[in-house]
């Protein structure tokens, strides 16, 4: 992760090398690989992605996922419970909900999909952390992650402030119905501080803020379009998520969203920028998440299918890797198997 000290190049290269330095005496036994692993990956640090669909009443599979389905609401306590057996760190809900509109009303409707999936699982599993996904595209019929309005050529674009009233509504009906931690996705400037003063001014202090502060316009968000029912019926998404291209705005998003008062952050894909992750990681205090997204996970699946690489090893090196580049913790559609794994 850092660069070696002047001391430590000096003493690697002060005339003790072979034979007598073998790196290869702290690989012998698997024992002293254990002693002197570097970087550690526990259930607890994934966190596990869940999609609620209200029409279903039987687990829909996401076709471009392999193993993961759009769940039914009632599907959510024994979910639930299975992730707290497991020791995930928690889960992250997404909502599909019955009805979509211009300004995705339906995101902040108390009786929508995720706020009676938090309730029903809180119930279920008092201790086990609930987060929940804060956005609108799932919920409005064009597929935007905001409120659109025309632009100055009478195209249309998304409108910032229009669109945080919306989220900081969204919010509070998941915090009120129990959400530990409310994770904005959407990209609008300010959201974090629109979030943090609606939560406050309703005595919802308590709940904390895990921003996708550093979130790229990526490709490989594909197959969640189809899980989530959310792909762009128009336009792409790069007038508000980050150009791939760029990492010294990715401190600039991370100091701001620090000073809105994020609670914690969070880099997005996760293999393709374990480099931004490592930057974030040293310029901020805050804890760190990385999202291991769909499109990465999809790969994996498919690799594995073709027979072209071992799953459960290709798994657990992954996620070792995005802790080694400094994630605190991995939102990943692989924690149960990983869990299951680790042991
Ligand atoms: C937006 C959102 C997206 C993902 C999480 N939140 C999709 C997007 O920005 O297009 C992607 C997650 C994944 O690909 O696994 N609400």
């Amino acid at each position: 992760m850092q660069s070696p000290s002047p001391h430590e190049i000096r003493r690697c290269y002060s005339g003790r090398v072979f034979p007598t330095e073998r790196p290869r005496r702290l690989r012998r036994s698997s024992a002293i690989r254990s002693l002197v692993r570097e970087t550690s990956l526990a259930p607890s640090d994934l966190v596990l992605p869940l999609f609620f669909n209200e029409v279903l009443d039987a687990p829909r599979p996401v076709s471009t996922m392999p193993g993961v389905s759009q769940l039914p609401v009632a599907a959510a306590a024994e979910q639930a419970r299975l992730c707290r057996s497991l020791g995930l760190g928690g889960v992250i809900l997404f909502g599909l909900p019955r009805t979509k509109d211009a300004s995705g009303s339906s995101a902040y409707d108390p009786s929508g999909p995720v706020p009676r999936a938090v309730a029903a699982m809180k119930d279920a599993a008092p201790d086990l952390l609930v987060i929940t996904d804060v956005c609108v595209d799932e919920y409005t019929e064009h597929g935007h992650c905001g409120i659109l309005k025309p632009g100055p050529r009478g195209d249309l674009e998304v409108d910032n402030d229009a669109t945080l009233e919306v989220l900081a509504k969204a919010a509070l009906v998941h915090a009120a119905a129990g959400a530990d931690v409310v994770a904005p996705s959407d990209m609008m400037d300010g959201r974090v501080g629109a979030i943090r003063r609606a939560l406050d001014g309703e005595g919802h202090e308590g709940t904390a803020i895990l921003s996708y502060a550093v979130k790229y316009a990526s490709s490989f968000y594909g197959p969640f379009r189809e899980a989530a029912d959310c792909a762009p019926k128009f336009g792409d998404r790069a007038g508000y998520q980050m150009d791939p291209a760029n990492t010294r705005e990715a401190l600039r998003e991370a100091r701001l969203d620090e000073e809105e008062g994020a609670d914690l952050l969070m880099v997005k894909p996760a293999l393709p920028y374990l480099d931004v992750i490592t930057r974030v990681r040293a310029a901020s205090p805050l804890p760190l998440g990385a999202y291991n997204v769909s499109g990465e996970y999809a790969m994996i699946k498919a690799a594995s299918a073709a027979g072209m690489i071992d799953e459960k090893r290709a798994v657990l090196e992954l996620l070792t890797s995005i802790r080694r580049a400094g994630a605190d913790f991995i939102l990943t559609y692989h924690a149960v198997d990983a869990a299951r794994w680790l042991g």
